[in-house]
Parts: C-alpha cells; structure tokens; sequence
C-alpha cells in the first residue's frame, strides 16, 4: 500500500523526520524559511498530512485548495493558526501538543518576571554601555519577587506549574482568575485562591499570562486593565500575542502605570509593536518559552505520534476539534 504524503513545513530533529519516514511519504522544507500561504497551499497539493509549527494558517481558504489534506499535527501547544471551525467542516483534524512543555514553559516565565522584577536586562545594557562607574543607592532598583503575590490569569497545565513554583519556591502568595475554578485538590497542591479578574489585576504584583487565545482573550489586558494594576506591579505573558494590547503596554510603561514587564509573545509576531521595542522597563525574547532541547524533540515527536496514530493506529491522542 502507498504510504500517505506528509508535509513537514519547516526544519526539524532529523530523528523525527527519519521516525516519520517509516509511515510516510515525506517532504520536508529544507530551506528553514516561512512558506507564504501560496507557497504552503502549493506544497500541500495531492498530499494527506501537514506537519506544521503553530504559526501557518490553517483557514477555509487553504482547506478549499487542498482537497486531499485530513490532518495537521501543531508541534506547539498554542492552535491559534487553526480554524477549527472551518477544519472540522472540511473533515480535516487538528492536533496540538500539550503536557510536554509545560515545566520547559513555567521555567521560563519565572525567567522573564525575575527578569523584568530584577531589571535583568537593563543591568547588562547598562554595564555594557560603560555606565556603571560607582555604587549608587538607587542604581536600578527593581520589585522582590519572594514572599509578593503572583497572579496567574488562566490555569491550565503552565499556570498551575507557575503556581507551584511561586509558592514553594518563592514563598509567594499565589492567586489566580480561570474561566472555571479549580478543584479543592489542586488549589491546595498549588497553592492558589481563586478570585475575580478585577481583584487579580488590582492585588497581583506580578501578574503572568497562561490563557489560550482566542476571540474572547483578544486584548484581555488593554488600557483599562492596565490602570487597574499596582505601579510597581511587572506583567508577564508567555501566552499568545494579541492577549496584551502591546500599544497600551508600551504606553503603561512610558507613564509609569506599571513597573515593568517580560514578553514573549506578540500580537503580528514576529514584528513587534515600535512603541514595545522603545519602552523603558521591558524585556523582550522571540517567542522562546518551549526552547530547550529535550522539550523541542519531545514536542516534535508528539506531533509525529498524532500523525503516525491518525494513520496507523487508533486515531490522534490530541485532536482539538470538538
Ligand atoms: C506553544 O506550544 O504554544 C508554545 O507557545 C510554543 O510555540
């Protein structure tokens, strides 16, 4: 029997493409480049599988151009480039990779809020600039993290383990705001109260973001919530652009509304907002919260185990659609 057609649009483990290539027919885009979506729908022609990264998109138009196509494995949690709506009417599944990279993940948005909290990055700037000439009282003084109160909106898998590593590592006081409350069991095991968005904003001091997007979570922090928060609170989102409405922040941070913040992510990445790339009291990394080796080849082998189970076995162990 022919094997399917797969199509891995960008580089990847060679371990992972050779595992592959025992089930499929596998194309690979070698050249590490984006495809544009003309590209992609070009590529995907008279093929069944689609490898794809989390940023290409998966909409009616591509789903209309691609008859063959029955499943796209995300290596990423995050599906956002997914029309699940429109992929479930084409008869294509969707698949993400979750659980892999949740401690990969929380490790590092604890990196970027002692970071931002510590004013890690404007120290090194700083110190390269040639700036540091003697000690000063007051040279770049930044907020504690141990024994402040984290705030986590959105508690999913990474806000819980953000949540344990506030309380037991930090001694912190941790609350959080989820669209459904948690279990007794687990507010214990994480040490975490549930309370409203209203009282996360106003008593967190450093308030890190886990929520999925979507169309309800499309700027959950604007303006308004800005000026609910403390200022000398630091804002963290390790989540998906388009949660923070980056021209506000950048302004909340221009005005002092807030302390500082830590981003990985960014509405219209990999562009960032100009006003963000000018604010003082921020830190910014491309989108690198899953990037540690072991993390990225488990990743990788989770999508290759939807596609491979899809086709021959008992079915994908992470559909998204409904
Ligand atoms: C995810 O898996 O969604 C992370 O953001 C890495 O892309």
């Amino acid at each position: 029997m022919n094997k399917p057609s797969l199509l891995v649009c960008r580089a990847i483990a060679p371990e992972v493409i050779a595992r592959l290539e025992q089930h499929f027919e596998v194309r690979a885009n070698q050249a590490d480049e984006p495809w544009s979506p003309a590209q992609l729908i070009e590529a995907l022609q008279g093929r069944q599988a689609l490898f794809a990264t989390g940023s290409e998109r998966i909409d009616s138009t591509l789903l209309q151009a691609c008859p063959d196509l029955r499943i796209c494995a995300n290596m990423s949690v995050g599906f956002n480039n997914f029309d699940v709506e429109a992929m479930t009417a084409h008869g294509v599944v969707g698949t993400n990779a979750p659980g892999v990279l949740t401690e990969t993940t929380a490790d590092f948005g604890f990196a970027l809020l002692l970071a931002a909290a510590r004013r890690v990055s404007e120290g090194e700037r700083y110190l390269r600039a040639g700036r540091w000439k003697r000690w000063q009282y007051d040279t770049l003084v930044g907020s504690d993290v141990h024994g402040s109160t984290l705030g986590i909106l959105g508690m999913g898998r990474i806000g819980q383990a953000l949540a344990r590593r506030g309380y037991f590592g930090f001694g912190m006081k941790v609350i959080y705001h989820n669209r459904s409350r948690l279990e007794d069991s687990v507010e214990r095991e994480t040490g975490a109260r549930y309370v409203s968005k209203q009282e996360l904003l106003r008593s967190a001091d450093h308030l890190v973001l886990v929520l999925p997007y979507s169309k309800a979570s499309l700027h959950a922090i604007g303006a308004a919530e800005l000026a609910l928060m403390k200022p000398t609170a630091t804002l963290v989102n390790i989540a998906r652009g388009g949660i923070v409405d980056d021209a506000a922040l950048a302004q909340a941070l221009r005005d002092r509304r807030i302390a500082a913040a830590g981003l990985d992510v960014y509405e219209g990445e990999p562009s960032v907002h100009p006003g963000l790339l000018e604010a003082p009291r921020v830190v910014l990394t491309p989108h690198i919260g899953s990037a540690t080796g072991p993390t990225r080849l488990a990743m990788a082998n989770l999508a290759a185990d939807n596609l491979i189970n899809f086709f021959c076995g008992d079915g994908p162990t992470n559909p998204v659609n409904p």
